[in-house]
């Protein structure tokens, strides 16, 4: 097992609803004041980055959205340590405009920014926004062109890149930004044209909740690809925490969500990410095997099983480092106040476990 660290990363509020699609009360605010204190209390608690979302209309829960690129600049702002995960999607977004601005913010923030491509799941916002829908192959042959071409504006003078997409001809960012090589990029997805794409350009790979064999499958499958492409890739894995003292308080927190979830919110995001993937020949995209419990969370939280009692999770998320997973990304019913308890009660034992983990297998291979 790495002998670094698993990282953590938390969601940013920043669409109202929460971050399940049910009508469970929860204390999640999607305001900026919130937002703000979130993130001091998530990096006092060890969590290293936060992951912003970008949406542009209403739906399924999600009525009011604050946009992505200039919330992550307000928390990185108020906090000291804490890196900001911008989400950008090709199309309103230039890979010219993106590396502009994250630059400019890369430079205020003492280096803190980072970005997730998103290659688009979301028809109808499309339409609405005056975007046109691209097959989902083709949705990642243009993230990938992007992520080409905002690496060469920022680690080159004279850039120059033709592709299908996208043209540049001899152009010099200045300032560029001060992480070297360059802010890190992140993407999201589980298809094929998400895993392939990863294992040549990206430099962080995010999936949706999966069981630990269905994760471990795809790091492999990812991981052999990218040493094909000499690329290395690290994972970070969705995972929704319902942490409590005993085991049967976080099942019947589980429960409750499932119990009051919004029927037609969730049956509405369920036919438009189905048919989002449906142009993903081998069919198997983020939400192709997701139930309607599963949907229930944005990214099928639930289906990584971080729900149980502070030692459970901690020795689950153990096991993910086990099969090659480098970050969690995680999601809280009562944001705030959950994530000060991950910080103080399975952050501690997580990293117990981790030393463990390594002293035993130090000790293996000496015997
Ligand atoms: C962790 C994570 C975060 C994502 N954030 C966003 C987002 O903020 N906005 C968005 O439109 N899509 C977002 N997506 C969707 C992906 O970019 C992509 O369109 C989707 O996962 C389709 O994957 P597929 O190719 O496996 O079907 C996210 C996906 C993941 C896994």
């Amino acid at each position: 097992m790495s002998q670094t660290p698993i990282k953590f990363a938390y969601w940013v509020p920043n669409v109202s609803g929460g971050l399940v699609v049910s009508k469970i009360e929860q204390r999640t605010h999607w305001d900026i004041d919130y937002n703000r204190k979130l993130a001091q209390i998530a990096e006092h608690a060890g969590f290293e980055y936060a992951l912003s979302q970008i949406r542009f209309t209403a739906g399924y829960g999600a009525d009011n959205q604050h946009e992505s690129v200039t919330i992550s600049h307000a928390l990185l702002a108020a906090t000291e340590k804490l890196k900001v995960i911008a989400a950008i999607l090709p199309g309103p977004w230039s890979p010219v405009l993106a590396a502009k601005q994250l630059a400019s913010i890369d430079q205020f923030t003492n280096g803190r920014i980072a970005v997730n491509i998103v290659s688009g799941w979301f028809k109808s916002e499309f339409r609405a926004i005056g975007e046109p829908w691209l097959d989902h192959d083709e949705r990642y042959r243009r993230s990938e062109e992007f992520i080409r071409a905002l690496k060469g504006i920022w680690t080159q003078d004279n850039f120059s890149f033709y592709g299908d997409f996208y043209r540049f001809h001899d152009y010099t960012l200045k300032p560029k930004p001060l992480q070297q090589p360059h802010p890190e990029i992140f993407q999201g997805g589980s298809s094929r044209a998400a895993r392939d794409m990863a294992s040549r350009v990206s430099d962080w790979y995010f999936t949706n909740g999966n069981s630990l064999e269905g994760i471990k499958a795809q790091i492999d499958d990812i991981r052999a690809k990218a040493a094909l492409n000499g690329h290395s890739v690290k994972v970070g894995v969705n995972a929704f925490v319902i942490a409590r003292e005993t085991e049967a308080e976080a099942q019947a927190v589980l429960e409750e969500i499932i119990a009051k979830a919004d029927f037609d919110a969730v049956n509405g995001f369920s036919r438009e990410v189905k048919s989002a993937g449906a142009a993903s020949p081998e069919g198997e995209g983020n939400w192709a095997k997701s139930t309607f419990e599963d949907l229930v969370q944005y990214n099928d939280g639930f289906k990584t099983n971080l729900i149980g009692t502070p030692q459970q999770i901690a020795e689950r998320i153990v096991a993910l480092k086990a099969v090659g997973v480098d970050l969690v990304l995680s999601g809280f019913l009562h944001c705030q106040e959950e994530v000060e308890y991950f910080g103080r009660r399975v952050l501690p034992l997580v990293r117990e476990l981790e030393v463990q983990a390594v002293a035993t297998k130090e000790e293996a291979a000496q015997a």
